[in-house]
């Protein structure tokens, strides 16, 4: 039996989890896997239910499962909240407790919808990247931080972009195994004419290079990477780099699919535990209107599946549904063009119940 703990969070969160949650009932009960589920709040749920937005007991729950999906958290109803209180501290704050230092943002051009990518087809079919984000250091979580007033009296925001030996070794170890199992090439991307913290980083990564001699490993600054990716994406196979390039990079790649309602996340811990969850955001613009596409988090219970709870063929199984509801034209708002059926959430989520 495994034990699955579910946090719909804020906006649309709690309308893809429904989706994605029969989906995995369906495989649950379709290849007998006894997975239990549970519910707890993150983010701005968790505020208005309890008062902080990463409570205690979300957290004791996360600690007690084998594995976590998350919907989304955020939007401008907590945009006046203290700062320690806001919704994606809640999200940084149980990526850091449960040390889930690899995240995993696969970015993968499904045939169908070439179309729907800002690219040419011929710039993106048969895409396949996987962005390595480390998730729990960088400027994101780097002290000393904040908002201080000078002594002129004008303020002043600051923060530290900081990484040590070990935490670049863990997260160049996941990302040179995640080569080594798909094209064996790895790009390594910082920002090392200009940071420090990243010309550690370099030099790191490419010491490993020697334990790993089937990968070939190259390095990119961040501003190519960015251009890079946009220019000519099929060069990249494996993309590793820091907390924040990550987040910026992946959305990128995101967009190059199609549309970042497609792709999924894993946030893995040393012992391959993790939290799985669309790359978007809550989306509050389209929250309520039953509009919002549930693949990226349907297929980040496939994710799941594969990863944390060893269950590789309803994995396969999620995965090829999605393809099959896409092969039979059905499409939410974000990934249509013309000639295709236009289909909310629920008929989205519907329809790979039904392929399954
Ligand atoms: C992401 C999101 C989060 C991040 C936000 C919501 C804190 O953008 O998962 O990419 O920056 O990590
Ligand atoms: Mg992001």
């Amino acid at each position: 039996m495994s034990k699955v703990l579910v946090l719909p969070g804020d906006n649309i969160g709690p309308e893809i989890i429904t989706e994605a949650v029969r989906v995995l009932e369906t495989v649950n009960q379709k290849f007998g896997l006894g997975i239990e589920l549970d519910y707890a709040h993150l983010g701005g749920a968790a505020l208005d239910a309890v008062g902080e937005p990463c409570p205690q007991e979300t957290l004791d729950k996360a600690r007690a499962s084998d594995a976590i999906l998350l919907g989304a958290v955020g939007g401008p109803q907590w945009d006046d909240v203290e700062r320690h209180l806001r919704p994606e501290k809640g999200l940084l704050t149980i990526r850091s407790e449960l040390e889930l230092f690899g995240n995993l943002r696969p970015a993968i051009m499904y045939p169908q919808l070439a179309h729907a990518s800002s690219l040419k087809p011929e710039f993106v079919s048969g895409l396949d990247i996987l962005i390595v984000r480390e998730l729990v250091g960088g400027i994101y979580f780097g002290e000393p931080r904040g908002i201080r007033t000078l002594d002129n009296g004008e303020r002043e925001g600051y923060n530290t972009y900081k990484y040590n030996e070990s935490e670049i070794r863990r997260i160049g170890r996941m990302a040179f195994e995640a080569a080594m199992v798909r094209g064996k090439r790895l790009c390594s991307v910082d920002k090392s004419n200009v940071l420090e913290a990243t010309i550690l980083w370099r030099e790191i990564i490419t010491s490993m290079a020697a334990d790993y001699p089937e990968v070939e490993l190259s390095h990119m600054y961040v501003d190519n990477a960015a251009m890079q990716l946009v220019k000519e994406p099929k060069q990249f196979d494996v993309v590793v780099t820091g907390n924040m390039f990550g987040d910026i990079l992946s959305d990128t790649a995101a967009m190059l699919t199609g549309s970042i309602g497609m792709l999924p996340s894993a946030s893995l811990d040393k012992d391959g535990g993790g939290m799985y969850e669309p790359c978007h955001g809550s989306a509050p613009d389209i929250a309520g209107q039953g509009v919002a596409n549930p693949l990226a988090t349907i297929l980040s219970v496939a994710m799941m599946l594969r990863y944390s709870l060893d269950a590789v063929a309803a994995a396969d199984a999620i995965e090829k549904a999605v393809s099959d509801v896409l092969d039979q034209g059905l499409r939410t708002g974000d990934i249509y063009t013309d000639g295709m059926t236009r289909v909310g959430t629920v008929e989205m989520g519907d329809a790979v119940v039904a392929a399954l």
